[in-house]
């Protein structure tokens, strides 16, 4: 077994701007009603127009460091769907501000499974001895992709950031990510899809192709197969029984997902931690915001045993295995 990367501080970022589900009643054909029991969903954060990717990313990259109480790091990776810009990558430009000098910084787009592509991609760094210390931050502006008229799609998806950084250490330590699961399957890819924007169809027949849009029914039926799947292959990797989890931090897309993977495990559904109805669907972010807010609500505490697993376009899905660590 090869160094370990080891977990050592977390931070997360959201926009101020509170957007509640009466405001989208108010202006398209949809309810508080609708919303909160299909979704689990009563309210989300919003970016306000001129706010990038890369503002949220600072931030919350900043308190992920300042939770590790380090001031430098060896390499940043950016998992986002929503970069400032076509090209180049935006985590150079984070890396930048947040003063981190000369490091290696790059972006991963795995969707709402980025976090954990890039904790896995982090991890390589650090087992190879190309890093020994990576900050990894998962941000999203994703309102700007969303058409803001289309009621299957502006109610469930939010804003935000999360970030955590990842030291070389010795798998014996809390902190230390366990095992790892990751899959893809292409065929899927027209579930979630941003039609044009891309080499494929540079402009749109019309700005509707320039949305994101998802095939909401299949995406649930898959995340919620995938999801419990790779959590079982995780669990078996690193040698835990299904009763030795203390708290599932799924992807926090819809509440009855989390309940249905957590069901499908066996796992108790309190041990599914759920925040998304505060902040909606936050694609990449949506992990290390709900860590962040798991541990600051005194609910994941040192020792406790986390079992991390997403879905998401690409198709693509993921699951991760840790202790949570003391604080620095
Ligand atoms: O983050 C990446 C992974 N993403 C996910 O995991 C999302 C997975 N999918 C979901 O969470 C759910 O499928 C949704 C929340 C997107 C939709 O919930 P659903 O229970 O699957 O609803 P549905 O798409 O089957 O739609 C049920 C009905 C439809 O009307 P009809 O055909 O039954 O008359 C929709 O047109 O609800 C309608 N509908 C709405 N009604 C009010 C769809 N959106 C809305 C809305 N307000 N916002």
């Amino acid at each position: 077994m090869g160094r370990a990367a080891v977990l050592t501080g977390i931070g997360s970022a959201v926009p101020d701007r509170v957007v509640t589900n009466d405001a989208f009643a108010a202006r398209m054909d949809t309810s508080d009603e609708w919303i909160r029991s299909r979704t689990g969903i009563r309210e989300r954060r919003l970016v306000e127009p001129g706010t990038a990717t890369s503002d949220l990313a600072v931030l919350a990259g900043s308190r992920a460091m300042k939770s590790a109480g380090v001031a430098d790091v060896d390499a940043v990776v950016l998992a986002t769907t929503t970069p400032d810009h076509p090209c180049p990558a935006t985590a150079p430009t984070v890396a930048s501000r947040l003063g981190l000098g000369a490091v290696a910084a790059y972006d991963v787009a795995a969707v709402c499974s980025g976090f954990l592509y890039g904790l896995a991609s982090a991890a390589g760094m650090i087992a190879l001895g190309t890093a020994e210390r990576v900050l990894v931050i998962a941000a999203e502006a994703f309102s700007t992709i969303i058409d803001p008229d289309d009621r299957a799609t502006a109610p469930i998806f939010g804003d935000g950031a999360g970030a955590v950084v990842l030291a070389a250490g010795e798998q014996s330590q809390r902190g230390a990510l366990l095992g790892f699961d990751l899959g893809s399957d292409g065929a899927l890819a027209d579930l979630i899809i941003v039609p044009a924007g891309g080499s494929r169809m540079k402009t749109g027949a019309s700005p509707s192709d320039h949305f994101f849009t998802m095939r909401g029914q299949a995406v649930f039926k898959h995340a919620v197969l995938r999801m419990a799947e790779s959590s079982r292959t995780v669990l078996a990797r690193t040698g835990w029984p299904v009763d030795a989890v203390d708290w599932l931090v799924g992807h926090q897309a819809n509440v009855r997902i989390l309940r249905a993977v957590a069901d499908q495990l066996g796992l108790p559904r309190e041990k599914a931690f759920v925040n998304v109805e505060r902040f909606g669907n936050t694609a990449a972010a949506s992990i290390p915001i709900a860590l962040d807010d798991a541990v600051a609500a005194g609910l994941v505490n040192p020792g406790d045993r986390v079992l991390l697993t997403a879905f998401g376009g690409g198709a693509s899905w993921g699951a991760v295995t840790l202790e949570w660590p003391d604080p620095a």
